[in-house]
């Protein structure tokens, strides 16, 4: 379990809400004073998960019930906060695993009643919207600017143009992999464990990004996305050359592999921002961390003159402050509080609107 704390002074800076978020294989509970992130616990499944190189649904519910308790206790103590002084609960109500749902909804709904506080059910991709302007200081963004939103995650890739809050219209997504999943399967491949995101980016910093030729699938059509013959290229390359016989070789496989995925997330990017017009990019979602990503789009933003924002890297996974924060600016928007658990909501469902 990791943690980051700070004890908020003072009573300005919007509501104080504890977010819990159980979706898929992270366990997480928040607590945040508007878009101020007071605490930020994560309990990580990964250890569990790993060994069956993805997420087990039944055994990530069992964990979650198992650490859910423990997670909302920490983040009230180390955000140096009462249950009672709490204004209102977060939960993320889908979309995700229906089991993994389930548990942080009735735990977020059993303590907002015995606490007599409303209980705010919200959007999971709403909360990585959100979460590239949450703030651990006073400087933390008071609002969502107009922006075009990349969501690269392990379950989604998605060009959101994000007019407000609740404002959602998707302009592009995948037609199959998602792009962590396709990191995720290369990995698997290729015998470098669960999640596979993080160590390939770190191979790929060593390696040739133009080693290999692999696809850059739809790159110059449309707004939606195809990953799955990418990482079929990849599978097809080691078959016909075999496995990568040393580190030189591995690094270089890793490089182009990210470079192909890099290249048409930046190309979608530039055609969405000049179909949108909007003129500020948010990158968030877990494949947010990826520091060949981020360094590209700072490249892009720097020679095409918009105003980029990448997800803080504590963020861009799965984790409860976005979740609060999400809950905190409905609040001050006026919606009416409610949640269930809704394993497939879309982003643009007419529930999330304001
Ligand atoms: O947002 P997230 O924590 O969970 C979902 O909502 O899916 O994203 C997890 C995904 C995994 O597929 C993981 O491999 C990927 O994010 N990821 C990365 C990096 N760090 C995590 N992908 C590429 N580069 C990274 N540095
Ligand atoms: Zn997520």
């Amino acid at each position: 379990m990791t943690g980051s704390s700070r004890t908020v002074p003072g009573v300005e800076g919007g509501p104080v809400v504890l977010g819990v978020e159980s979706s898929c294989d992270e366990t997480a509970a928040a607590v945040v004073r508007g878009l101020r992130v007071c605490s930020n616990v994560v309990a990580s499944q990964i250890e569990i998960h790993a060994q069956f190189g993805g997420v087990v649904p039944e055994l990530a519910s069992r964990h979650h019930l198992l650490a859910v308790g423990q997670c909302i206790e920490r983040a009230l103590g180390q955000a140096g906060v009462q249950a009672t002084e709490l204004d209102a609960i977060a939960v993320t109500e889908g979309p995700g695993l229906v089991g993994a749902l389930l548990v942080g909804v009735s735990a977020g709904q059993g303590l907002a009643a015995a606490l007599e506080r409303p209980c705010y059910g919200i959007h999971h991709l709403e909360g990585h919207i959100v979460s590239a302007v949450l703030g651990d200081d006073t400087q933390a963004s008071v609002e969502l600017e107009p922006h075009l939103a990349l969501l690269v995650s392990g379950g989604h890739t998605e060009l959101v143009h994000v007019t407000g809050l609740g404002r959602y219209e998707i302009l592009g997504m995948t037609r199959d992999d998602a792009v962590g999943e396709a990191y995720d399967k290369v990995a698997k491949r290729l015998g470098l464990g669960y999640p596979g995101g993080p160590v390939i980016d770190r191979l790929a910093a060593e390696g040739r990004g133009d080693a290999i030729t692999l696809p850059r699938a739809m790159i110059d059509k449309g707004l939606d996305f195809s990953f799955s013959g990418l990482k079929t290229a990849v599978m097809v390359h080691l078959e016909r050359h075999g496995e990568p016989s040393s580190r030189e070789m591995l690094c270089d496989l890793c490089a182009s592999f990210q470079a192909a995925v890099v290249e048409v997330l930046v190309a979608k990017v530039g055609r969405a921002r000049r179909q949108s017009g909007v003129d500020a990019v948010h990158v968030v979602g877990g494949v947010a961390a990826n520091r060949g990503l981020r360094a590209a789009l700072e490249h892009d933003a720097a020679r095409s003159g918009y105003r980029l924002v990448a997800c803080p890297l504590r963020y861009c996974g799965d984790n409860a402050a976005m979740i609060a924060g999400a809950a905190a600016l409905r609040m001050r928007a006026g919606a009416a509080p409610g949640s269930h658990v809704d394993a497939s909501v879309e982003l643009d469902d007419p529930r999330l609107r304001l």
